[in-house]
């Protein structure tokens, strides 16, 4: 099978490709990505010379490209992975999250259309619900979960995932949706949560926490995100959507004081400041579908994995030294100075 990755240079594109190539080595990767300030090539060097792995260099929104692509490939599967993914950016420019992530799963839906496809998959977020409030500890995302966004981020992937099935319903396009909760691991872009207070943390920087740090993930570690992905591009059913999380809620302020804690910095790194706009308070998933029609389950415990992640942010200052010497230092002080 030949199955294109979109946003494969991304935190989870990339895991993704690694997780393709290393668990189904019959199948052919192309990756299209943008190569935009989230994509990195650097990410993908290991592979880049692999037999069954292509990269090409394109925008999902740019109709030509795409379509040559499926000309040349014929892709079996699609999985669209690329996207604008920072909620912060999206409040300070909501326009690039339209255009990528709604006019950009149209352009590749409508390639599927054309050229046929056995699965279009869209990666989508559990930010689509909503959020629920602290004290309701007893409620989760189901499927059912109406969709009800916060920000130009959430909002342009609700947009995207009814698009999706729309073109399921309309042109019969043989679909699948998955929406996941927060996501941490090797490769993530240093402007998210923990790999950015791994990285201040580790130059003995303030580690900025939005408003009292209250507000909940659910995190899971980005391979088990790889695996449910795979389970449903090969057995999960048309038309369908599933969520996909772990149980795993975490308030933000605990999560900053364990890096600190694993690194051995003073919490008094911590400088609480001002609060996102719109700041969504908890997120929870409930897994039952996928794990009761396709058997999954998150592998790694949180205790495991953000060990595991913080070891990888020791072990790659290259990786990560080289994107935060670059344009990030904008983006940081205009985010972070005087905030
Ligand atoms: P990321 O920002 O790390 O990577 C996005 C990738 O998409 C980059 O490689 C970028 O170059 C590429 N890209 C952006 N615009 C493009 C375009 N127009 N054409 C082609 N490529 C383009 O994002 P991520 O955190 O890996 O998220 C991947 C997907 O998973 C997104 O759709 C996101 O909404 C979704 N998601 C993320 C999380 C999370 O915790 N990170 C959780 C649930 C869902
Ligand atoms: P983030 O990693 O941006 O993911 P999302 O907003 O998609 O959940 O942020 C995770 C949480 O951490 C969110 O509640 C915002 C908070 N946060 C901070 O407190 N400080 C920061 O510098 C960042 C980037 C996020």
């Amino acid at each position: 099978m030949t199955i294109v990755v979109t946003g494969g240079a991304g935190f989870i594109g990339s895991n993704f490709v690694y997780y393709l190539l290393e668990h189904h080595p019959e199948d052919r990767v192309v990756c299209l990505d943008k190569l935009t300030y989230a994509g990195n090539l650097s990410t993908l060097a290991p592979v880049m010379a692999h037999p069954q792995f292509r990269f090409v260099k394109a925008d999902i929104c740019d109709r030509a490209s795409v379509y040559r692509l499926f000309e040349e490939e014929h892709p079996d599967i699609v999985v669209n992975f690329a996207a604008e993914s920072h909620v912060d950016r999206s409040i300070e420019n909501p326009e690039v999250f339209l255009q990528t992530n709604i006019i950009g799963t149209s352009v590749l839906m409508d390639a599927c259309r054309k050229y046929g496809i056995g699965r279009y998959h869209q990666v989508s977020t559990d930010e689509v619900y909503g959020d629920l409030p602290l004290d309701r500890p007893d409620l989760f995302f189901t499927e059912e979960t109406p969709i009800h966004t916060s920000s130009p981020y959430s909002s342009s992937k609700a947009s995207a995932d009814l698009l999706v099935m729309a073109y399921h319903r309309t042109y019969g396009l043989p679909v699948t949706i998955s929406r996941c909760s927060n996501n941490y691991g090797p490769y993530h872009f240093p402007e998210k949560l923990i790999p950015l207070m791994i990285i201040n943390a580790l130059a003995d920087k303030p580690l900025p926490v939005y408003g009292e740090g209250l507000n909940v993930r659910d995190w899971l570690y980005v391979e088990d995100h790889c695996k449910a992905i795979d389970r449903i591009i090969r057995d999960g059913r048309v038309g369908e959507v599933y969520n996909v999380g772990g149980h795993n809620e975490k308030q933000n302020i605990e999560i900053v004081r364990l890096i600190c804690r694993s690194l051995g910095k003073p919490e008094s790194l911590i400088t609480h400041v001002t609060d996102r706009k719109g700041h969504d308070m908890r997120y929870a998933i409930d897994p039952t579908k996928i794990h009761s029609e396709l058997g999954w389950l998150p592998e790694t415990k949180f205790e495991d994995g953000i060990q595991k992640t913080i070891q990888w942010y020791l072990d790659n200052r290259d990786w990560w030294e080289t994107i935060i010497s670059g344009e990030y230092q904008n983006y940081y002080e205009k985010m972070y100075h005087n905030r």
